[in-house]
């Protein structure tokens, strides 16, 4: 419903993610873990989905993984309380299994809906499934900690905390890259105040009209004579 507030939009989705039935995943859950947070902090991290712990309780980033990502967090000053956190897929894979496409595909309106919901400021994707998801072909080892600024957002690669938990050096880059996160959202700012969001979609806007102007049958010219 168009005036329900961001909050009963994601109880909404919150409630349908808990009823879904749509993939395989619903089978063996325990619990489904839609996600969870500050709606209003304008951060979101997104995980690839529940293990044993988080579908035990319905709650993401719940196990260890979840205590380096509080680690972390506070290393910038932040509780998890005050951002939100999400996954790909909102059911645990069995045996913690990657997800497989269908079912990454069956999930993905929930994670729009809760995207279009909080209009998050930063978009921090945790792992390769969350990676794929908003930087397709991407490779975590060259694009880690690097902002992409697009829809009027920064999107910000992380490598999984689990991997930190395994790999020391992982572990270092994590701490490394969310420390960048004030200077991103100062850059960001910027790029709101200089109107580079407006001026992109402008540019993608006109690239559209050429596009389909040299597609049509007469050439543009003679349509723009028209007027
Ligand atoms: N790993 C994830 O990707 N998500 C969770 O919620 C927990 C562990």
């Amino acid at each position: 419903m168009a005036d329900q507030s961001p909050e009963q939009v994601l109880d909404t989705i919150g409630a349908e993610v808990r009823a879904c039935t749509a993939c395989r995943l619903h089978e063996k859950r325990t619990k489904a873990v839609p996600g969870e947070g500050a709606i209003k902090s304008g951060i979101m991290f997104i995980g690839e989905g529940p293990g044993f712990h988080e579908d035990q309780q319905g709650r993401p980033f719940v196990g260890q993984a979840g205590k380096l990502l509080e680690e972390m967090l506070a290393a910038v000053g932040l509780r998890r309380e005050q951002v939100f956190i999400t996954n790909v897929v909102k059911c645990r894979p069995p045996g913690n299994r990657d997800p497989q496409p269908d079912e990454i595909a069956a999930c993905n309106a929930f994670l729009e809906r809760q995207l279009t919901a909080i209009a998050p400021r930063i978009v921090v994707t945790l792992g390769r499934y969350s990676l794929a998801r908003f930087f397709p072909g991407a490779k975590i080892s060259a694009v880690h900690g690097e902002p992409k600024f697009a829809d009027g957002r920064a999107y910000v690669p992380f490598y999984h905390p689990a991997a930190g938990l395994r790999t020391p050096a992982i572990k270092q880059m994590l701490f490394e890259d969310i420390q960048k996160l004030p200077e991103i959202a100062k850059q960001l700012k910027e790029l709101h105040e200089q109107g580079y969001f407006e001026q992109k979609q402008a540019e993608t806007a006109e690239a559209a009209v050429s596009d389909e102007a040299a597609a049509a049958d007469e050439p543009a010219s003679d349509q723009l004579s028209l007027f």
